[in-house]
């Protein structure tokens, strides 16, 4: 069975507000539409991912799905039925999972139960029981609804393409259907019922939002990383420290501006999220870094982590070395360190030690330095 995932995103997020629509807006570093697309595409059993979206939402949508293949956008209607319909005429399959891209977590397994009921029933949905009071409102409240029986019908939703095309043809109601269950059952089909998960719940109001940021940072797990760098003292100074200029009778050689501060909170940082090592993103045999400035090994850094989601806690850093003294300039250094990453003061700790003249910082050939990472991130899959 040939599955294809369609993610409808070509809603305005009206009830959420605040000008761009909520499948736009980011959770984690990541937008909503990325979060729901990542977890469809990820899945085994399904072969192709292809996502609606708005008139005019294509850059958009372009630029939070870059590097993922989603095949060509396809332009969405005024209701979300008449989405999905477009996204019925434009795929191909045996079978197809509609998601509504404001719902950006999607647990592996509800997709396996999804599937594995499509193979008696024509179409699946995830439901979750009813357990608040329910009752009919007006201007008072009014009648209560029996909720026994009652269940909250999320997506994914899985379908049979033909049997899902032919129930929307089927469909003469004036009003557009809320989900495709009900399109199906209105022709006559049967639908599934799978458990369905807290994870899935839709982003509709600010509330929503805050919740799946809640939720999101509630699953970070801790991570630390170390880096170390070591220049040799070369030519005259000043040299360059924490990312403020030192004078210094004596300059560090380098290919860059031999920043030891920051080339080791880079690597700690890097090493942190497992992402590597400074020597990976700025090759030194690549001339375009001869020279530069360090800074911006450091911010590429945060901003790499901070696209993924992670949140940086706190980074520490010490400064071996027997000359220049660093206490005079460790406030200016702290200072510049939480600039560039973006991080407030009491987040970036420098210190500095000298190795009581032994080895080869003692013998005042070089500076090194040590730097530990504090981050949270999501768990990479
Ligand atoms: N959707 C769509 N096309 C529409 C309307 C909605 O593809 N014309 C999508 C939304 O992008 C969303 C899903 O359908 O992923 C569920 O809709 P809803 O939660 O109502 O989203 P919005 O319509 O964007 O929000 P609102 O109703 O508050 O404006
Ligand atoms: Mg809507």
């Amino acid at each position: 069975m040939t599955i294809t995932a369609l993610i409808v995103a070509a809603g305005k997020g009206e009830r959420l507000g605040g000008g761009t629509p909520k499948q736009f807006r980011t959770l984690s570093g990541k937008s909503v539409l990325r979060w729901a697309v990542e977890a469809l595409v990820q899945h085994p059993a399904i072969k192709t991912t292809r996502v609606v979206v708005g008139p005019g939402q294509h850059p958009q949508a372009a630029e939070a799905l870059a590097g993922i293949d989603v095949g060509e956008l396809i332009e969405g209607g005024a209701s979300r039925a008449e989405s999905v319909r477009n996204g019925l005429v434009a795929i191909e399959g045996d079978a197809v999972l509609v998601h509504d891209a404001a719902r950006p977590f999607c647990p592996t397994d509800v997709v396996d139960r999804l599937i594995a009921r499509l193979e008696f029933f024509e179409g699946a949905a995830p439901v979750l029981p009813v357990s608040d009071t329910i009752a009919k409102a007006s201007e008072i409240l009014g009648e209560p609804v029996d909720r026994n029986g009652l269940v909250r019908v999320q997506t994914p939703q899985a379908f049979r393409l033909d049997g899902l095309r032919r129930a929307y043809a089927n469909w003469s109601r004036a009003e557009a259907p809320t989900d495709e269950t009900t399109v199906l059952r209105e022709a006559g089909m049967k639908v599934a019922m799978v458990a369905g998960d807290r994870a899935l719940e839709k982003i509709t109001t600010v509330e929503d939002f805050e919740r799946a940021e809640q939720w999101l940072e509630s699953r970070m797990v801790p991570r630390t990383g170390m880096g170390f760098d070591v220049h040799a003292f070369s030519g005259e100074g000043p040299i360059m420290m924490g990312g403020i200029e030192i004078p210094h009778s004596r300059g560090l050689a380098g290919h860059s501006d031999a920043d030891v501060v920051l080339h080791a909170l880079t690597d700690a940082l890097l090493g942190a999220a497992g992402f590597g090592d400074i020597g990976q993103h700025f090759p030194p045999s690549d001339p375009q870094w001869k020279g530069v400035s360090s800074d911006i090994f450091l911010r590429h850094a945060v901003d790499l982590l901070r696209s993924n989601g992670a949140i940086i806690d706190h980074m520490d850093c010490t400064v071996i070395a027997e000359e220049p003294k660093v206490g005079p300039h460790r406030s200016a250094m702290r200072a510049r360190v939480a600039e560039i990453a973006g991080l407030g003061l009491d987040q970036v700790s420098i210190k500095a030690t000298t190795t009581e003249s032994l080895g080869f910082t003692g013998r005042r050939e070089g500076i090194a330095a040590q730097a530990v990472a504090s981050i949270r991130m999501t768990p990479i899959k």
